[in-house]
């Protein structure tokens, strides 16, 4: 088959992953509606369920459905690849409702976030503390979503208890890592070390690794095969993190749904700006000093921190990591312990997860 053959039957399985995970998240939540009627708690679960069913690039529910092919799934009886897929996108959706207010953020997928929402327009403290815990209610009912599907998956109990240890261990690891990045706010000391560790446990595991994993484990993956998808997983799984944290800073707010200063005004500890730390000297560090988080950032500074971490370097460092990932990654490919059409669809999706065109 030439690249464009692939590509296109790959894109099409991929369409069609997205859409059989749409109908069964509408399907979970058309069985799941408010239990009371009170218009302010149906509203709460409008949002939610519009959260959950109207954005979102689906990457995990596609390599969740990638791992479970490579382990011999086939395209008939796909329901239990989808349905896990489902449960991964629940569980995502209740980590970035709760990331949204750890982080502040205003916009997600192009709209308002969640707890932004709740709070109403005109922002009074009570209706921010409103919109705040209404939106960690609604984070929490999303995660216990996310059980309660994973918990229909329908294969064999040795299957089934292999993927809710690969799901338990995923969360767990997740908010380590979302543990992690809010230690590295208060900690004077956090640099690289401590941020490429929060990438692997906040991004790259429950991104790449585990779905992958899952996927394998539903189809009855053996461990070589599973071990291949973390030697995969987790460089791709931190590009594309790294990817995240440059558009955090210089992609565009129309591509990315999520507005750009946000990283530099929250003075969020990402690679890219511990390298920049790292490498600043004289007025560039200064300049990070004066500018990084703080709330009254404005275009003209925000032009200036750019600046810095072209002129120090580190945004080509950052470039160079993750080439050195992807390398990695596809190198892990390379060695055969993955059957071939998943490694041809894992090749594509290496290259859209870390240039972002998913
Ligand atoms: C966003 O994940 C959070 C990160 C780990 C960077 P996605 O980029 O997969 O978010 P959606 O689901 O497509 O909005
Ligand atoms: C999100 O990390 C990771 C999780 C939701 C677990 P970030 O805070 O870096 O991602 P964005 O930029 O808000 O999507
Ligand atoms: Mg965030
Ligand atoms: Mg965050």
């Amino acid at each position: 088959m030439t690249a464009e053959v692939v590509e296109t039957s790959v894109a099409r399985i991929i369409d069609r992953v997205r859409r059989q995970v749409d109908d069964r998240l509408v399907r979970f939540l058309d069985a799941h509606l408010p239990p009371v009627d009170d218009p302010d708690v149906v509203e709460g679960y409008r949002l939610l369920r519009e959260f959950v069913v109207d954005g979102g690039k689906r990457i995990r529910p596609i390599l969740c459905y990638w791992g479970w092919r490579g382990a011999g799934g086939e395209d008939h009886g796909e329901e239990p690849a989808i349905c896990a897929g489902a449960a991964l996108e629940l569980c995502h959706a209740g980590l970035l409702i709760h990331d949204d207010i750890m982080d502040g953020s205003d916009l997600r997928r192009g709209r308002p976030t969640i707890h932004r929402n709740l709070a109403g327009s005109d922002r009074q403290p009570a209706d921010r503390g409103f919109g705040n815990s209404a939106a960690i209610l609604l984070g929490v009912l999303a995660q216990a979503w996310a059980d309660e599907l994973l918990g229909e998956v329908g294969v064999d109990e040795a299957r089934t208890r292999a993927v809710r240890m690969l799901f338990y261990q995923m969360r767990m690891e997740v908010i380590s890592g979302q543990y992690l990045d809010l230690l590295a706010r208060i900690r004077e000391d956090a640099g690289v070390d401590h941020a490429l560790t929060v990438i692997r446990y906040k991004t790259a595991k429950y991104t790449v690794e585990r779905p992958l994993q899952i996927g394998g484990a539903l189809a009855g993956a053996e461990p070589p095969l599973l071990e291949a998808y973390s030697r995969f997983g987790l460089p791709l799984g931190e590009a594309f993190q790294l990817r995240d944290d440059i558009l955090g800073v210089f992609g565009d707010t129309a591509t990315t749904g999520k507005p750009v200063v946000d990283d530099l005004r929250e003075g969020k500890q990402t690679v890219l700006i511990a390298q920049a730390f790292d490498r600043a000297r004289g007025p560039q560090r200064d300049q990070l000093r004066a500018w990084y988080g703080n709330p009254d950032l404005d275009e003209r500074h925000t032009a200036v921190l750019r600046q810095v971490i072209v002129d120090t370097g580190a945004l080509a460092h950052v470039e160079s990591l993750i080439a050195r990932r992807v390398d990695e990654a596809l190198g892990t490919l390379r060695d055969g312990a993955i059957p071939a059409q998943a490694r041809e669809a894992l090749t594509l999706l290496t290259g859209r997860l870390t240039d972002r065109v998913l």
